[in-house]
């Protein structure tokens, strides 16, 4: 293939606060703390393959179309038809079903690697929609919540995914996130069926309340305005029932000075926001304390709410 394109390239995915609580499929949070890697390399034929699968999670679908690293690019392939393929080589750094945007991280790695690898090179819009088909594939569904504060970086509003309409919010620079992620799965299709196809008025006017006040106290730097509104009033009452001893995490959490918290993305990890990363630490040691008491060992992680989103990096 002599067409001066690069043979392969490598990118970094955070993994993703989905909903940040309030938010329900349209807030999200990048998370840096924990990341997956996608080599992509370049092969003769037009298709795509599955190569090794390292790290935290070595059992994914080795089917193209059924695993949400290559579905984005089986689809570049045809639709750009393209005369080369390419091989794709996952390491999972973010476990499996465990509500920090697992199955995205690995769809917005593989894309923001590829981007460099057709030509023209892909346009930042085109990333994110081969991702958001990727997710897709494990979630059931097509949400902007993970795949788009991962490839942007911080918090990010998706107001509309057709037509794309984006906003990022600026966040106090010290705000942080602690992730509390217990020993259990929950697959996004489980805990997206567990929920009702409508909901009471009051519910919706007061969670519409929430995410506006959450979103003005960023701006304004107001941590007892983020503190008062970050309670997902709408989802979490359904979902919470999943996750063994969630109402006394939340708690533990808030008495050892959180502003709030909820469950991150479809769960079970449980996440709280700090004023700073001293208080995170903080916290951290509470929820799992909390875990603990209902026989649940929790990995705990901290990341500035400002997490760096995905990057292309040198191979190693
Ligand atoms: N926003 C979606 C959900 C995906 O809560 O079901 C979260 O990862």
């Amino acid at each position: 293939m002599n067409d001066g394109l690069p043979s392969e390239a490598t990118a970094l995915s955070p993994g993703s606060i989905g909903n940040v609580g309030v938010g329900y499929d349209v807030l999200g949070a990048a998370f840096d703390a924990v990341q997956d890697r996608v080599r992509v390399e370049r092969i003769v034929a037009p298709t795509v393959e599955v190569g090794t699968i390292t790290g935290t999670v070595t059992e994914l679908p080795r089917q193209p179309k059924a695993n949400t690293a290559t579905k984005g690019l089986l689809d570049l392939v045809a639709d750009r038809h393209l005369t080369h393929g390419f091989r794709v080589h996952i390491h999972k750094g973010i476990p499996l079903s465990s509500g920090v945007g697992g199955s995205a991280a690995s769809a917005v790695a593989a894309m923001k690697a590829a981007q460099v690898l057709v030509d023209p090179p892909l346009s930042d819009d085109e990333v994110l929609h081969y991702a958001l088909q990727g997710e897709a594939v494990a979630s059931g569904a097509l949400h902007g919540d993970n795949v788009v504060p991962m490839l942007h970086g911080g918090l990010v509003l998706t107001r509309s995914l057709d037509p794309l309409d984006v906003v990022p919010i600026t966040v106090p620079d010290d705000l942080y996130t602690v992730l509390a992620h217990p020993n259990m799965q929950i697959s996004t299709r489980s805990a997206r069926a567990v929920l009702p196809q409508a909901f009471p008025v009051g519910a919706i006017v007061q969670q519409t309340g929430n995410l506006a006040a959450l979103i003005a106290g960023c701006f304004q730097q107001d941590y007892e305005l983020i503190s008062r509104s970050l309670h997902d009033v709408l989802i979490e009452p359904y979902r919470s029932r999943l996750i063994p001893g969630f109402d006394d995490v939340m708690a533990a959490a808030r008495e050892a000075g959180a502003l709030g918290g909820s469950i991150s993305g479809a769960g079970p990890s449980v996440f709280a926001w700090c004023e700073n990363e001293a208080i995170a630490t903080r916290v951290g040691e509470a929820m799992s304390e909390a875990f603990a008491t209902v026989e649940l060992d929790a990995d705990i992680w901290t990341a500035p709410v400002d997490s760096a989103g995905a990057r292309r990096i040198e191979a190693n």
